[in-house]
């Protein structure tokens, strides 16, 4: 792409081509401790006291003044995905993984195809490498994904396809069945299938990756099992995909202690089976106390809901704000919709005894 030039304030460097056109992204991360964090769908009450437990006892400053290891997780975590160790990668979140994706399969001006709206990274590395971003739209009525409009969509010049399922913020999914449609006619595409709320629906494109060689699944630990502040996930393919993604990924991306934090964390299930089991419980309360309120909503299959506030969207989200409740206003992209995320039941009846008194 060419550099075209433009006036810049003195002392600043002109950036490449593809970061000039890029609008900004800063999601309000500040201040949040202290609140209830309804707002970016992490787990709610943290993560297993049993990986806190065992960080006390084996972080050292030894292992601290050494560089990662990653074999022995890595034979660990394929087990509990239920994979092989040369069929995936850990990454520093899913923002990695869709960065390695990206910076292996995708060139300067390549057709990108993402849903709109969807998870914001997509969109940001498919700018930030340069490509030709196509959007397709969810069905306004539900919220439904668009599976025969993003099949005519797909061209055998579309280098790659970016997906959450179920997706963020419509909490709505699409079936095992029409992933594989999707892989079948984007067969020289590369197709993420991002799980990062996979615990909450049941649904996952993993036992497929042997079928077809250009899907791409991954999956993360800063939902359900309560670690985003570890910053680890995983991207899974074919091991000769695996070998690029390799290359095209800095050595040390992930460290020590989100590996040993994920030791701990995929030796307690009994841990995220319950949390998964409070919030589908905690969802369906919210549905009843959204209904009382006459607030329609979509249903979700993820940790978070997102209803109609119409034009009191922003209003909402400062007033509950103030109130010391945190939701994300997502009426900039889905016209009034304000997004929840779902805790535990005690925590919805919170959020909708504090909505009560301003709705
Ligand atoms: C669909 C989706 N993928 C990935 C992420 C972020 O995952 P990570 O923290 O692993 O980078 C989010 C977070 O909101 C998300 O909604």
């Amino acid at each position: 792409m060419a550099n075209r030039k433009i006036d810049l304030p003195p002392g600043v460097l002109q950036p490449r081509e593809a970061v000039l056109k890029m609008a900004p992204y800063s999601p309000p991360t500040a201040g949040r401790f202290g609140k209830l964090r309804l707002d970016f769908n992490e787990n709610t009450v943290g993560a297993s006291p049993k990986v806190l437990e065992y960080l006390r006892e084996h972080l050292t400053e030894d292992g601290l003044s050494v560089y990662p290891e990653y074999g022995e997780i890595k034979r660990e975590l394929a087990e509990f995905f239920g994979v092989d160790p040369d069929d995936f990668i850990l990454t520093n979140g899913t923002d990695e993984a869709i960065q390695v994706l990206i910076n292996t399969y995708v060139d300067d001006d390549d057709e990108v195809l993402v849903l709109q709206p969807s998870y914001a990274m997509y969109r940001f590395y498919a700018e930030v490498a340069g490509a030709a971003v196509r959007t397709i739209p969810y069905r306004r009525e539900k919220l439904a994904f668009p599976l025969e409009e993003l099949l005519q969509t797909i061209r055998p010049t579309t280098r790659a396809i970016l997906i959450a399922n179920p997706n963020n913020p419509t909490g709505t999914g699409t079936s095992r069945a029409g992933i594989e449609r999707i892989l079948e006619r984007a067969a020289g595409a590369a197709v993420l299938i991002d799980e990062a709320y996979y615990e909450f629906c049941g649904v996952t494109a993993l036992p497929l990756l042997n079928d077809y060689p250009n899907l791409f699944v991954s999956r993360t630990f800063s939902k359900v099992f309560g670690m985003a502040a570890m910053r680890l996930g995983c991207l899974f393919s074919q091991s000769g995909n695996v070998d690029f993604l390799h290359k095209a990924q800095s050595p040390y991306s992930v460290n020590s202690v989100a590996v040993m934090a994920a030791r701990a964390a995929i030796q307690d299930r009994t841990y995220i089976e319950k949390y998964v089991t409070e919030v589908l419980a905690a969802r369906e309360l919210l549905y009843v106390g959204l209904e009382k309120l006459g607030i329609k909503y979509y249903e979700s299959k993820a940790n978070f809901v997102l209803f109609e506030a119409g034009d009191r969207a922003i209003p909402l989200r400062d007033q509950l704000r103030q109130r010391g409740v945190l939701v994300r206003d997502r009426s900039y992209e889905i016209a009034g919709c304000v997004r929840v995320t779902v805790g535990t039941r005690d925590q919805v009846r919170r959020f909708l005894s504090e909505l009560e008194q301003i709705w």
